[in-house]
């Protein structure tokens, strides 16, 4: 099964220039948003993983299942003022301006391995964000996931000594 086949390639989309990769087309085939999950698992299932966490919004649609899967927990990463509780907070730049993503400050123990799961790295920004939040609270990252690598932004530059998976890549 080629999964490219089910991501759509929306043309000039949130703007001019951008070729937008929707996944909603993938998900909302059963077989093939299944095959894509056990795939993300398998991967993971090797990296002795403790706790699955995922930035808003599409990396808890990656991230559940995947730790449904392994029988973990899920630690969703949220846009500041979400939250209810404690949290600690990371700041990471955008194309224009700054955001900032949280993490509940006891969702983490010192020590733990913490696979990260996301839809797609592009820049790098969020997931170094939420690599940040996992080590401030004294987590391992044991691995990356991604549904989609979008290979020319080389959004690896700053994660050379992470296990990085990825389904599909597009160049
Ligand atoms: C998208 C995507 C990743 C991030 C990747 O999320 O789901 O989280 O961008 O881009 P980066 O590698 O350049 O940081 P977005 O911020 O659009 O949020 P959403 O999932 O809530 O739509």
């Amino acid at each position: 099964m080629d999964f490219k086949d089910y991501i759509t390639v929306v043309e000039n989309y949130p703007k001019e220039g951008i070729r937008f990769k929707d996944i909603t087309t993938l998900m909302q085939n059963g077989k093939v948003y299944k095959k894509a999950i056990n795939d993300m698992t398998a991967f993971a299932s090797n990296q002795n993983i403790d706790v699955v966490v995922g930035p808003e919004a599409r990396g808890f649609v990656v991230g559940c299942p995947i730790a449904y899967s392994l029988g973990k927990g899920f630690v969703p990463v949220r846009k500041k003022g979400k939250l209810p509780r404690e949290t600690v907070d990371v700041e990471y730049g955008l194309e224009y301006g700054k955001d900032s993503l949280s993490i509940h400050k006891d969702a983490i123990l010192p020590g733990q391995n913490v696979l990260i799961t996301d839809d797609l790295l592009a820049t790098g920004g969020t997931v170094n964000a939420t690599v940040k939040l996992v080590e401030d609270l004294g987590g391992k990252v044991a691995g990356l996931a991604f549904m989609i690598e979008l290979k020319y932004l080389n959004g690896r530059k700053n994660l050379d000594q992470y296990n990085i998976y990825s389904l599909v890549e597009f160049d």
